[in-house]
């Protein structure tokens, strides 16, 4: 490494300089691009972000599909800055603090069934990792040790931990990282645009490519095979909606051959969808199910892996003094996040907002339709708050036609998300109709003006 030259003086002085972006690695962001043209946001409240010019923008993604009750609800940021006067730490192992134990009843009581058990961590990405140590070492204690495969998905996101990479789909967060975990494979993920193009909600066609499970399990055998997961909605690759019956098929093919099946809510969960998870929505029963953003409405980092009883209590045995799962983090239920959940679900709950979701989806469905014959839109998916907008890819540019529309809608005053040539949107769920039509709008206008 080079020898460090600057004097401490100069050091210090850098340090102090409030416009110097250059030390801030940013995560997942083209830095350079960046760096050379800032896009600073200085404040938030309710729909909207102010950029560091003044301006008001509309947040068309709930930050990072986050910010579920919109942005400093005065009751989340009341409970965030009561609890940091209060107390500000407790050891989250071998000890406890209250509200820690009230949002797993909390969350644990959203959840239906046997979904009853809630482990705590700061990130989504932590979630999934702690999911997949939950279900190798769940199929170790009930004697089955030699199950230790995972199955991923194709173009499936489970966040940037080894274990979250190595499932997951995306060739470009798993190329630069070695061979990453052993014992992995991956089903074919559920899109075909010549099949499905324009489908509004579930594509009907694509339910027999669950059957690509029991085709894994013959290869690998099933006494190999700890788990499935997959995202209910995969929706970081760009919204791939499941097809009617994908989801029911995985379940019976995992129960047949004694997989657990782990369905990764980290988006999907906390009224995303217009239920509390989606779960609900599809109404098919995984067995352990990983959360995150929406659970604090993006206010504290947080995560949680949710677990059936039968899990669980098959962790609960041995001297009651051994602990269990050797697993946990130093922030897991961190007292701020804790209560800044509690006070996301009283919102949720008071305001109403997953009915809301379930009320303005059709007409959330009926204005991003609308981009259809738009120049270079090619598909259009959405479900419950959620839509996609993929475009065609400028010939030897590939994700620069949609960055571009990034960033003409944020000179437009919107914040959209783009993931390769596909936009993605995810309002926070209290957006009304005027919001919807402004997005659209100013989505149509950057679009025709883009050529
Ligand atoms: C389905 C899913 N899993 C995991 C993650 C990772 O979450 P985090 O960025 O909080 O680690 C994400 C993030 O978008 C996600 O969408």
């Amino acid at each position: 490494m080079p020898a460090v030259t600057a004097e401490p003086a100069a050091r210090a002085a850098t340090a102090r300089t409030p416009n110097n972006l250059q030390p801030y690695w940013m995560p997942f962001t083209a830095n350079r691009q960046f760096k050379a043209q800032p896009r600073l946001l200085v404040g938030a409240k309710g729909l909207h972000y102010t950029s560091a010019d003044g301006r008001a923008v509309l947040d068309g993604t709930a930050g990072l599909w986050c910010c579920n009750a919109g942005h400093a609800h005065p009751k989340i940021v009341a409970a965030i800055q009561a609890q940091a006067a209060e107390m500000d730490y407790a050891p989250a192992f071998q000890m406890g603090h209250p509200k820690a134990f009230e949002l797993a009843a909390r969350v644990a009581a959203l959840a239906p069934g046997d979904l009853d058990h809630v482990f705590f961590t700061n990130s989504g990405s932590e979630a999934v990792d702690t999911a997949l140590k939950i279900a190798i070492a769940y199929q170790r204690l009930r004697g089955e040790g030699t199950r230790t495969r995972l199955i991923g998905r194709e173009r499936g996101y489970h966040g940037v931990g080894f274990g979250g990479m190595s499932v997951g789909g995306i060739a470009t967060n798993r190329k630069f990282f070695g061979p990453l975990l052993s014992g992995v494979d991956h089903l074919p993920h559920t899109y075909d645009r010549a099949k499905q193009g324009f489908s509004r909600g579930q594509p009907e066609w694509g339910a027999h490519l669950a059957d690509e499970l029991e085709r894994i399990i013959a290869l690998h055998d099933a006494s190999t095979i700890a788990a499935v997961i997959v995202e209910p909605v995969a929706c970081s690759t760009g919204v791939l909606v499941p097809p009617k019956g994908y989801l029911e098929r995985l379940r019976e093919i995992c129960t047949k051959h004694g997989i657990l099946l782990i369905f990764d809510e980290v988006i999907t969960g906390f009224g995303r969808l217009g239920t509390n998870f989606a779960v609900d929505y599809f109404g098919v029963m995984p067995d352990l199910v990983t959360t995150a953003k929406g659970l604090t409405s993006g206010a504290v980092p947080m995560g949680a892996v949710i677990a059936r009883k039968g899990i669980y209590d098959t962790f609960m045995t041995g001297p009651d003094y051994a602990i269990e799962l050797f697993h946990g983090y130093t922030y897991s239920g961190h007292p701020l996040a804790c209560a800044a959940g509690l006070a996301a679900l009283e919102v949720y709950a008071e305001e109403g907002l997953f009915e809301k979701v379930r009320t303005l989806a059709p007409y959330w469905e009926e204005r991003v339709h609308g981009l259809k014959g738009v120049p270079h839109v090619i598909d259009i998916r959405n479900l419950g708050l959620i839509a996609a907008i993929e475009l065609e890819p400028i010939p030897g540019q590939p994700a620069k036609r949609a960055f571009d529309a990034f960033l003409a809608a944020y000179e437009k005053g919107l914040l959209i998300r783009t993931t390769g040539d596909i936009i993605a949107l995810s309002p926070p769920l209290t957006i009304g109709k005027r919001e919807i039509d402004e997005i659209f709008g100013k989505l149509a206008e950057v679009l025709k003006a883009a050529g």
